[in-house]
């Protein structure tokens, strides 16, 4: 067991004290990262783009998570290990049963699903046979070719009205976490309030109850040259990794990351 469980998430979340989770795929940057105090690792499908090259998510499969995810296990100290299931590993619920098993047989303790309402069957199905589960609402990268780009999710009254509305049909069908990706602060901020269970923002404010980045952004690293937004590179000023990592979680917990700069507006 992790020291860090979903209980102890939502405690950080009742007591007001931000929770740190950053993208893992080995086990030398699982053991950096949980010495650190970052309390979540999360097995990102992020890794078919900064481990393996591709130019989206689309490509990995539920072996290389399960992969991933038992070499963040070998190196993870007491994290919580949170594992994407990749595209199309969840499109029917006997996929959805089958592949979150790959990956918490291979150590996960929580797998994270993009998408919806329309989520919810396979949300209850998981958390009713032992799996929590993290939904990702906002910029969904597996639906990059329906988004149309990676680009802000929420922006229309619509929208925003829609997605307030399907994070608290997921936390009604079980899910013990919610990720918020490229949404404007003020709407990450409103579902954060209206959820019960903890809500982890990237490009999303500081409003939510944590903050994730990929692993290799806030290191400075690009594969394609582009900066997201609200990527801040902790290796300025700082002497090596470590102290990196050690700098991100003082700066999640003590609120001064992200800044109003890494965050989009309506
Ligand atoms: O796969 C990933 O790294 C993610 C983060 C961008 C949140 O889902």
């Amino acid at each position: 067991m992790p020291e860090i469980t979903v209980t102890a998430l939502q405690s950080l979340k009742l007591k007001g004290e931000k929770i740190t989770m950053l993208t893992c795929y080995d086990a030398t940057f699982a053991r950096a990262a949980s010495q650190a105090g970052v309390e979540v690792l999360l097995v990102g499908d992020s890794l078919g783009m900064v481990l393996q090259g591709h130019s989206s998510t689309l490509p990995v499969s539920t072996a290389d998570m399960a992969y991933h995810v038992a070499c963040v296990k070998r190196g993870n100290l007491d994290a919580l290990i949170l594992a994407d299931l990749p595209f199309m590993a969840y499109a029917t619920l006997e996929q959805t049963l089958a592949n979150s098993a790959a990956v918490m047989q291979a150590g996960a303790h929580m797998v994270k699903l993009e998408g919806a309402a329309w989520l919810a069957d396979s949300v209850r199905l998981l958390a009713e046979r032992g799996v929590p589960v993290c939904v990702h609402l906002g910029l969904t990268p597996q639906s990059v070719n329906v988004l149309g780009g990676y680009k802000v999710q929420g922006r229309q009254e619509s929208q925003a009205r829609q997605m307030r509305a399907d994070a608290l049909a997921l936390e009604q069908a079980g899910a013990a976490m919610i990720l918020l990706e490229c949404v404007p602060s003020e709407l990450a901020a409103e579902i954060t309030q209206a959820a019960k269970v903890p809500v982890i923002g990237i490009g999303a404010g500081s409003a939510t109850d944590g903050q994730v980045l990929v692993l290799h952004d806030m290191l400075g690293l690009s594969l394609s040259g582009r900066v997201p937004k609200f990527v801040k590179n902790f290796m300025r000023g700082q002497p090596d990794i470590q102290s990196a990592l050690s700098a991100y979680v003082s700066e999640v917990k003590a609120v001064s990351f992200p800044a109003s700069e890494h965050g989009f507006s309506a």
